[in-house]
């Protein structure tokens, strides 16, 4: 067994994929939930545990646990088996893969981060990091706090990476792919981040890729210093503290969503932890389908000022596209998430949370105060721009109650509402159905035996290579490549049947492996139920063949022809007869 198959054995594919989906069973094998690899409203992405095994019934992607984390966290093969290797403490043997290029590359940028980040945080322990502290306590922030988010602190010289990366090894060439350093016209290095308090910001899995630097003093500019984008960093994918906030986002089934790395920490500080950051930059669709994988709904608390505002709605219309029930806090007094839970204290900031009101009430407010006169013209104008945004959501009958309510809360009269929710409920388009394409429940049975069952393979394979019908399936491909397996010796498994097949029968194989008939065992009878009727439906059709072909030369006076058919006709019967 080569390390792929010893690491592949000993993770599991629902725990894998359960990190990034929210799975629901419902099967004895099989785990379903919203596929990650596309939008979609219902789920059809399934994961099957015996077979480990994934497929989505929609948008047709498919695979094992390596194709998973390659394509979830869009890495190299070489990346997804170090990642699995290192998550589920397998030792990876120094020489059992060659990495490409990218890989080594990205490899040594993610550890000059490990790096980094025990450097700065050392340094706000130590003697440089004194003004550092004074400025996070001064902020309300918890020694405890310090730690679980990692804060560091920068020093002042400028020199500290350039020689640490020098002596461990690293090239020019990775130190200038790292972000965390910067060239000078002369070729020496210099620090990126200069005396500033350190936010490490980590990947969806945990790892840090980059950093926020926030100046001490007031007149230092920029307040915040953030990572360039590197081969490890790519800023539209990240969302702030979600490796940590995920949990409890689905737990909790929501999740806060604010603007700043001060204000993530002060949130969950306050004992909310499923908060992320979008940290400064207008939300991506990126960012709304990750976040889509832990949970349907969220509450955006962006800073209550214009830019808050403006980013809050921003913000909007990608979250209703993926369809998410989205509620807008917005904080009295001019305070930001941080601020007020300082202030106000955490059960202040929890009840508001939770009377955190739908997105329309607050456009119909923005828009209230945004428009001049209030006139009922005006009143209804508005009303139509909330209709619009209504229309993104999935649910018609939602869709109606909010109408009613918004109509109501602007005042607009009964008729006029109704003549909205006409519009509404005309304008909705119906998800498109994916269709399947399996075969019959015979041949389900029969290649779920042939992949399970090992003690009745050889009684099986001989009943079915005995018979010519096999060919006619839809899924003969499948078949003729067990078969193939099967007299080479080999024993059948999931994978080695699905790299043997086209495109087309592995989908068929797939939806055949994944589909459940309601049976936990398939028992021997059963089997050889199948087989037989196999066989018989088979022989029904060969029949009514030959009988037409029989009527065919008849007709055309083909005497000689008929009268062989028949005989055909008749020996095939008899055949029949003695088999059964
Ligand atoms: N930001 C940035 N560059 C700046 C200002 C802001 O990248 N010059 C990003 C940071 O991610 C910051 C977020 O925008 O966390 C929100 O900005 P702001 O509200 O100004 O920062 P706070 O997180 O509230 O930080 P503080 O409380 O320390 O002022
Ligand atoms: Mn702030």
């Amino acid at each position: 067994m080569d390390f792929k198959d010893q690491l592949k054995s000993s993770v599991d594919l629902v725990n894998v994929v359960g990190e990034y989906v929210r799975l629901k069973k419902s099967g004895a094998q099989r785990y379903m939930g919203l596929c990650p690899f596309h939008n979609e409203k219902t789920p059809s992405f399934t994961v099957h545990a015996a077979r480990q095994f994934y497929k989505c019934f929609s948008c047709g992607e498919g695979g094992d646990v390596f194709t998973f984390v390659q394509k979830i966290e869009g890495v190299s093969f070489y990346e997804a088996l170090k990642l699995l290797a290192e998550r589920h403490g397998v030792p990876m043997p120094k020489r059992s893969l060659v990495a490409d290029e990218d890989s080594k590359l990205r490899e040594a940028v993610f550890r000059m981060h490990e790096q980094a980040l025990e450097s700065f945080r050392a340094n706000l322990r130590g003697p440089s990091g004194e003004e550092a502290r004074a400025y996070l306590a001064r902020r309300g922030v918890a020694e405890g706090t310090v730690e679980r988010f990692e804060l560091g602190y920068s020093e002042r010289s400028g020199r500290a990476f350039p020689r640490l990366f020098e002596q461990r090894g690293f090239t020019p060439a990775q130190m200038e792919q790292s972000g965390l350093v910067r060239r000078r016209d002369d070729g020496t290095f210099y620090d990126y981040f200069r005396n500033r308090l350190m936010f490490p910001i980590h990947n969806e899995s945990g790892k840090v890729v980059g950093f926020g630097g926030r100046a001490l003093a007031a007149d230092d500019n920029p307040k915040y210093l953030n990572s360039p984008e590197t081969p490890i960093y790519v800023k539209s994918q990240v969302l702030y503290n979600l490796h940590r906030a995920k949990e409890a986002v689905r737990k909790e089934d929501r999740a806060i969503l604010v603007e700043g790395y001060m204000d993530a920490i002060g949130v969950s500080a306050a004992g909310f932890g499923g908060v992320v950051a979008s940290c400064g930059t207008s939300l991506t669709e990126q960012q709304v389908k990750t976040l889509k994988r832990h949970s349907g709904r969220i509450v955006v608390n962006f800073d209550p000022d214009a830019a808050g505002a403006n980013a809050t709605e921003r913000s909007l219309d990608m979250l209703l596209q993926y369809d998410f029930d989205v509620r807008i806090l917005e904080l009295p007094g001019g305070l930001d998430p941080d601020e007020f839970c300082l202030k106000r204290g955490a059960a202040e900031y929890g009840a508001l949370l939770s009377d955190a009101k739908k997105y329309f009430f607050w456009l119909a407010q923005r828009g209230i105060a945004t428009t001049a006169d209030g006139g009922l013209e005006s009143r209804i104008a508005l009303m139509k721009t909330l209709v619009s945004k209504l229309q993104l959501m999935s649910d018609p009958w939602e869709q109606v109650a909010i109408a009613h309510e918004l109509a109501g809360y602007l005042g607009i009269g009964d008729d006029l509402a109704r003549e909205f929710r006409k519009a509404i409920v005309a304008r909705r388009r119906p998800d498109p159905k994916p269709v399947p394409r399996r075969g019959g429940y015979n041949e389900r049975v029969l290649l779920k035996a042939l992949l399970d069952e090992t003690s009745r393979r050889d009684e099986v394979v001989e009943a079915l290579e005995g018979c010519a019908g096999v060919a006619r399936l839809p899924t003969a491909a499948i078949f003729q490549a067990v078969f193939a397996i099967h007299r080479a010796g080999s024993p059948i498994t999931f994978d080695g049947l699905n790299a043997r097949l086209e495109e087309a029968d592995r989908q068929r194989l797939a939806e055949i492996a994944l589909t459940e008939d309601g049976e936990v065992e398939i028992s021997r009878e059963h089997v050889m139920d199948c087989v037989k009727q196999l066989v018989q439906s088979e022989e029904v059709d060969r029949r009514s063949q030959l009988k037409a072909r029989v009527k065919d030369a008849e007709r055309a006076g083909n005497f000689a022809d008929a009268l062989r058919l028949a005989r055909e006709l008749q020996e095939f019967e008899q055949a029949g007869e003695a088999r059964r």
